[in-house]
């Protein structure tokens, strides 16, 4: 089963002019066995900075993490981590980007390439194997990170406004897929957004952050099943709430 994660008071500050900047202020999280969790917050409040902590790219100044009950100092073993910055790497191509997980888990090269053949042809990329970072555009590249990060086998995965740059059609079928391949395989998923409303149609139990220093508003749960309308009466009435939340200081 997924891991069930857990922060505690994780603060961090960072130093800007030589004055110390805090940025995130005992934030306490929990992310259930295959939960899928919203963080929502506003821009520079200090979500990519706790995806960070999590994955072990930066340390927190205090607070701990656990994983199942047990201390660890990050989750970078156990963790695929789909960064805001898309990183493919510009000399390799769509399909190379997108095998670099299991290369580096060394797994065998031809069950890994026909799963990420199967997810090229499921998020319209068919046709885009071969071509390079440079010949994508924004939305093409986001899902290329976003294969790569689905394709890895970890059992934890954060997902850093893994649908921003995309086009409302596409961002809608790849909330399906997502749902679809989360309800076959429940992996216990962070995920970043600035929307609302992609976090009502998704997760189960949504963040709401503060402006910097972030701290922790609101933890809303979303009993909603899915598929989830949003003009159903519920899901109008969530957001209401959650947009309350976000307004208020
Ligand atoms: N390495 C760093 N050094 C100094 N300041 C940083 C660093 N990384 C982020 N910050 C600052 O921390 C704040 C939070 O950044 P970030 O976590 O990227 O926010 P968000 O993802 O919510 O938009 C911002 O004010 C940003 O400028
Ligand atoms: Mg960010």
């Amino acid at each position: 089963m997924s891991p069930h994660l857990r922060l505690i008071q994780i603060t961090k500050s960072f130093s800007r002019d030589r004055l110390p900047l805090l940025v995130l202020d005992k934030i306490d999280l929990d992310a259930n066995h295959g939960e899928l969790v919203a963080l929502v917050g506003p821009s520079g409040c200090g979500k990519t900075t706790l995806l960070h902590i999590i994955a072990g790219l930066i340390r927190p100044d205090s607070g701990t993490i656990s994983l199942n009950e047990a201390l660890v100092k990050d989750c970078q073993r156990h963790v695929a981590y789909m960064q805001q910055k898309d990183l493919l790497l510009p000399w390799r191509t769509a399909l190379n980007n997108a095998l670099l997980g299991p290369e580096i888990a060394h797994e065998e090269r031809k069950r890994a390439e026909a799963r990420a053949r199967q997810l090229f042809a499921e998020f319209g990329l068919s046709g885009f194997e071969g071509a390079y970072p440079a010949q994508l555009s924004a939305g093409m590249r986001q899902r290329v990170a976003l294969i790569r990060t689905l394709l890895s086998q970890r059992e934890i995965l954060l997902l850093d406004e893994p649908f921003g740059a995309l086009d409302a059609l596409t961002r809608s079928e790849l909330h399906g897929w997502l749902l679809k391949a989360h309800q076959k395989s429940p992996r216990t998923t962070l995920f970043v957004t600035h929307d609302v409303e992609e976090a009502l149609t998704l997760a189960d139990r949504i963040y709401i952050l503060s402006e910097r220093p972030a701290r922790v508003k609101a933890v809303v749960p979303v009993p909603l099943k899915h598929p989830r309308d949003s003009t159903q009466h519920d899901f109008v009435t969530l957001k209401a709430e959650l947009l309350r939340w976000l307004r208020t200081p």
